[in-house]
């Protein structure tokens, strides 16, 4: 049976993935900071524990819940939203910390092992923000062009290894991480459309994935356009999260998460 464990699954898109290969047959290792984890796992037929993925000891004990990992979905992340001048700097650090630094040492733990099965797969949920940077979330788009970035080159330091990366890249999901965000050109999705997603590269694994697919060709005409063709459509497709996002709607979830 497969094992797949999941990071930052006791809510949101974390928990709509875990539900979603339960029902497929996955076996799961669910973690998250959040202890209600324990009973989703328990209740889905897996194994659950609280996770920091931005802590060396908390991910190494979570990983040995279990013999073996044969997918890591690197799904845990924050997000501040506001004018990049009034970010607190603790709250940059913390995206990176969560956002890129727990996706590298999540990836690093699982990888000795799977090399020496030479199999395994690591599916990252970044987002659309690893190549559109909407105003207002300028530190959380860095910290997923980081990852992207970081993926690309570890992509080509495992060819030949049997080990495959994945990203599944969605826009705005509805879920707390969101809370009082504005969408621009694209409905909001839901957190099982993402879970789809990455069910669908768990079964065949490719390396990049956008949720909805359209919004790979809207990277691409982006890629090409010149500056001023790139602004116009910013304009008319990116929300711009500094006028439109509603901050008294953010505080709660930004004094918990961050
Ligand atoms: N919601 C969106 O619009 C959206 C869009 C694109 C990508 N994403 C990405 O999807 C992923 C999941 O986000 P979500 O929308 O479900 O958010 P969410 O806030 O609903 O869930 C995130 C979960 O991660 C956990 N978490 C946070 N820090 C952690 C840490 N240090 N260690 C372990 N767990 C931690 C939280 O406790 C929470 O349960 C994130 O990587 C996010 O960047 C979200």
């Amino acid at each position: 049976m497969t094992t797949v464990a999941v990071t930052g699954a006791a809510r949101g898109i974390g928990e709509a993935i875990a539900r979603v290969l339960a029902e497929r047959g996955y076996a799961l290792l669910l973690g998250d900071l959040d202890a209600s984890v324990v009973d989703l796992a328990a209740s889905l037929g897996g194994v659950g524990g609280v996770l920091d993925v931005t802590d060396q000891t908390s991910y190494e004990a979570w990983l040995s819940l279990v013999p073996s990992v044969d997918v890591l979905v690197n799904n845990a992340g924050v997000m501040w939203v506001g004018a990049f001048d009034a970010e607190p700097s603790r709250v940059a650090r913390r995206q990176f910390d969560v956002n890129f630094h727990g996706v590298v040492r999540g990836t690093q733990l699982v990888l000795p092992a799977m090399r020496a099965r030479r199999s395994g797969l690591v599916v990252t949920v970044a987002s659309a923000a690893a190549y559109i940077s909407p105003a207002g979330e300028a530190t959380y788009a860095a910290t997923k062009h980081a990852v992207l970035g970081w993926m690309k080159a570890v992509r080509q330091e495992l060819a030949g290894s049997g080990i495959s990366l994945a990203l599944v890249m969605p826009t705005v999901v509805e879920t707390e991480l969101a809370v009082g965000t504005v969408s621009g050109g694209v409905p909001r999705l839901s957190p099982a459309d993402v879970a789809l997603a990455v069910a669908s590269v768990i079964e065949k694994p490719r390396f990049e994935t956008f949720v909805p697919a359209r919004v790979s060709a809207l990277t691409r005409v982006l890629g090409v356009l010149p500056q001023r063709g790139r602004d116009a459509m910013y304009a008319r497709l990116v929300p711009n999260q500094v006028q439109a996002a509603d901050p008294a709607a953010r505080a709660e979830y930004e004094s918990k998460r961050l």
